[in-house]
């Protein structure tokens, strides 16, 4: 690798210098190695490894049946493929509430095992303890406030988080006690959008939305959405790029035909 393509990687250092010179930061899901090749080479600046892989690969309603294995098999595949990108790794539920020792543990897997080059945890105030032990570790932070997936037993409900003053406050000061305790920044997830231009606005660290409106310094979708391989799926902040389910459905039919008519394999398609 040139120098020059080296200098091109995305690190923690360049995201906060786009911050910085108001250029928007891309980021996207990916969970195995041939999305991630694609994704990467198309010049995404982070790729994360979310644990939505819980409901995208394999199929659960939430995100809190993955285990920190199947979290790092994803992520080791993620970071064969990928050569700019910045890797974040999402840290699964049970494995950094309430027990820091634990949540640093779990950072240094993910860390040694998949090579990745952040950890990201949903909560503020609450896993404070744990963010501060894991970044004693050099190991960089990404937040996660607003809609918090692995809280959904306590929330009840997948609606806009912090539209009321008194949530929209606890959004604020979390975000600055992320900010002040390192982390290097913070997705947040389905607030108004005034809120998230006043978090960005605020913070020095980038904030990454993802249905927190255009003011904020990036924005995340999960890939299979953007793609339209999940279907079902379709909150208002969701832009479908694609619908590949569908593209994937045809061709699948196509080639149900050709075998069953014995189209395939033809003369050039044999020994
Ligand atoms: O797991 C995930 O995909 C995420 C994004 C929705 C930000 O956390």
């Amino acid at each position: 690798m040139s120098i020059e393509s080296k200098a091109k990687i995305v690190t923690t250092h360049v995201l906060h210098e786009m911050k910085l010179r108001g250029e928007k930061i891309a980021m996207l899901t990916s969970y195995d190695f041939s999305m991630a090749r694609i994704v990467d080479a198309a010049g995404i600046d982070i790729i994360l490894v979310g644990d939505s892989a819980s409901n995208v690969m394999a199929g659960f309603e939430s995100t809190l049946p993955i285990t920190l294995d199947q979290m790092i098999y994803h992520g080791q595949s993620v970071v064969r493929a990928t050569k700019r990108a910045l890797v974040v790794v999402d840290l699964p539920f049970g494995t950094y509430q309430g027990n820091s020792k634990l949540a640093l543990n779990s950072s240094i897997r993910i860390m040694k095992e998949t090579g990745a080059d952040a950890v990201k945890l949903e909560g503020g105030r609450e896993i404070l303890e744990s963010v501060n032990r894991i970044l004693s570790a050099g190991i960089p932070v990404m937040g996660h406030l607003g809609l918090t997936p692995q809280s959904i037993h306590k929330f009840g409900t997948y609606v806009v988080r912090a539209r009321d003053e008194e949530e929209a406050d606890k959004l604020v000061e979390d975000a600055h006690i992320l900010q002040d305790a390192g982390c290097f920044s913070i997705v947040l997830e389905k607030i108004p959008a005034k809120l998230g231009a006043q978090v960005s606005r605020e913070l020095k660290i980038p904030i990454i939305g993802i249905g927190a409106g255009p003011g904020v310094d990036g924005q995340v979708l999960v890939i299979h959405d953007l793609l339209g391989i999940t279907q079902e799926f379709s909150p208002r902040f969701l832009r479908r790029y694609h619908n590949l389910f569908a593209e994937i459905s045809g061709a699948v039919q196509s080639y149900i035909k050709d075998v069953k008519s014995v189209d395939f394999p033809n003369e050039r398609e044999q020994y």
